[in-house]
C-alpha cells in the first residue's frame, strides 16, 4: 500500500495493534495464523489487518484515514 503512495494507519506492523484495521470489500487475502490478531467480530464482518495480509488476487479494501492528533 505504501509502495502505491497510500498512507494507511499503522503502528505495530505485525498484526497485533489493529491500527490498520480495514474492510476487505473484494478479493482474497492470505493471513498467516501466527500473525492473525483479529477479533472474531472482525473476521465475521470481513475486516483484515493489511500489515500482515497477503493478497492472493486484486483486492479492494476500505482503509480508514490516519488518525490526527
Ligand atoms: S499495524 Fe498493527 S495490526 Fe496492522
Amino acid at each position: 500500500m505504501e509502495d502505491a503512495g497510500l498512507n494507511p494507519p499503522s503502528d505495530c506492523r505485525s498484526g497485533r495493534c489493529g491500527w490498520c484495521h480495514s474492510q476487505l470489500i473484494k478479493g482474497e487475502v492470505y493471513i498467516p495464523e501466527s500473525v492473525d490478531g483479529r477479533r472474531q467480530a472482525d473476521k465475521d464482518f470481513g475486516y483484515i489487518h493489511p500489515c500482515c495480509s497477503f493478497p492472493l488476487s486484486d483486492v479492494e479494501i476500505d482503509v480508514p484515514p490516519m488518525p490526527v492528533g
